[in-house]
């Protein structure tokens, strides 16, 4: 078997006008008069509902400029993204351990692709304050009191979502060469990943603890269908984050472990086109959304794991079935918006699905979507780095 999966002209083709289009979403989302971080848009009109303080998904913003730029060339929307992240300055030590989102991906990146100091500076700050959170007798940093979920909140609840702290972290590890930084991180992984992973690989994706032992007291859920359904997203950030640190610490077999059994749940149970539905225990009936934005996490999460699978032919049936799955998003979820300036017309990912139990943003294009999508599509057109792919 060859390292190279099946890349036809067509489908180079679909790729990079994906990006193109996607590139072009950005630049138009930069014209309209933003109250705030764009969070979720209606993908007919492209109209954004935007967050004052970035609430979990405020990085996701610059992250998808960070990586425009990077495709494009275009230091304009670089040029964005510093004034974007300088925004989220105030969030560095909110006490929710989701602000792991804002600065990975809204800083870290950043300072990676563009060599931003300001996003390197903010995402250090970040780590070193997620970082005195860590509860040693517990394992983890847990969700905070302003953690962005509508109930159950606080000093003795964790969720799988809270994973994008060990990511920032991890990356400070590297960074500053801090040893805390990467113990932290990786405890943090594993005590959730005990409290959350089930034995088949599916993951729930909320846990209370007793503050004193750590004991586990219940799972239950904040987004899912139920307490023991499998909440699409709560599978995919678990993907994401072991995936990441697996490849950050290939000789940490435990790690490794979870990744590989939450990442062979996902594709046994994943529906055929790829594409998940938004709780893979809901009813599947006519209606029942989909969600694009954890099926983009999860196909990061499938890229990434492959570079370090010691298996070359699961790596390969990984990458496979990430690219399908791309591909299928291109073709079939994303759509054109009006507004566009130039001959390239804007696109966006349809039918992500944020918070389906109350009500909000069931079919709509999520900022986090966008992200994750220009993510794969630069791994899978070798604008991004990766060691097996291209
Ligand atoms: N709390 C993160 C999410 O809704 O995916």
């Amino acid at each position: 078997m060859n390292g190279k999966p099946p890349c036809g002209n067509d489908e180079n083709r679909l790729l990079d006008q994906t990006i193109e289009g996607l590139v072009e979403r950005a630049r138009l989302t930069l014209k309209q008069p933003l109250a705030g971080f764009p969070h979720y848009a209606d993908t007919t009109t492209g109209e954004w509902t935007t967050t004052e303080d970035g609430f979990w998904t405020g990085g996701f913003w610059p992250g998808v400029l960070w990586l425009s730029g990077h495709y494009s060339g275009d230091s304009s929307l670089w040029q964005a993204a510093e004034e974007w992240v300088e925004r989220l300055e105030p969030r560095v030590d909110s006490d929710s351990v989701f602000r792991g989102f804002l600065f990975y991906f809204g800083c870290s990146v950043g300072a990676d692709l563009a060599g931003s100091k300001k996003a390197e500076t903010l995402a250090l700050a970040a780590a070193n304050s997620l970082c005195a959170t860590f509860r040693p007798n517990i394992g983890l940093m847990p969700l905070g009191t302003k953690a962005e979920e509508a109930h159950t909140v606080g000093e003795n609840e964790t969720n799988i979502d809270s994973l994008s702290a060990s990511l920032v972290l991890a990356w400070a590890a590297e960074k500053t060469g801090n040893d805390k930084f990467r113990d932290v991180a990786i405890r943090h992984a594993l005590t959730n990943a005990e409290f959350c992973v089930r034995e088949d690989g599916s993951v729930c994706q909320s846990a209370s603890f007793d503050s004193q032992t750590g004991k586990l007291i219940k799972t239950y859920t904040h987004k899912g269908f139920s307490p023991n359904s499998t909440w699409g997203r709560a599978q995919a950030w678990a993907m994401m984050s072991y995936a990441y640190l697996s490849a950050l610490y290939p000789e940490n077999r435990e790690i490794r472990d979870y990744a590989e059994r939450v990442c062979r749940w996902w594709i046994e149970n994943v529906p055929d086109d790829g594409v998940a539905y938004w709780d893979f225990d809901a009813p599947q009936e006519t209606g029942t959304p989909k969600d694009t934005s954890a099926t983009s996490i999860a196909c990061y999460a499938l890229l990434t794991l492959a570079t370090v699978l010691d298996d070359q032919e699961v790596a390969q049936e990984y990458q496979g079935k990430a690219r399908a799955t791309v591909k299928t998003l291109c073709r079939d979820y994303v759509a054109t918006i009006p507004g566009g300036a130039g001959t390239i017309p804007p696109l966006v990912l349809t039918r992500g699905c944020f918070d389906p139990m109350r009500g909000v943003a069931i079919e709509h294009e999520l900022i986090w979507g966008d992200y994750f999508l220009l993510h794969c599509l630069g791994l899978l057109t070798g604008r991004l780095p990766t060691k097996r792919l291209g």
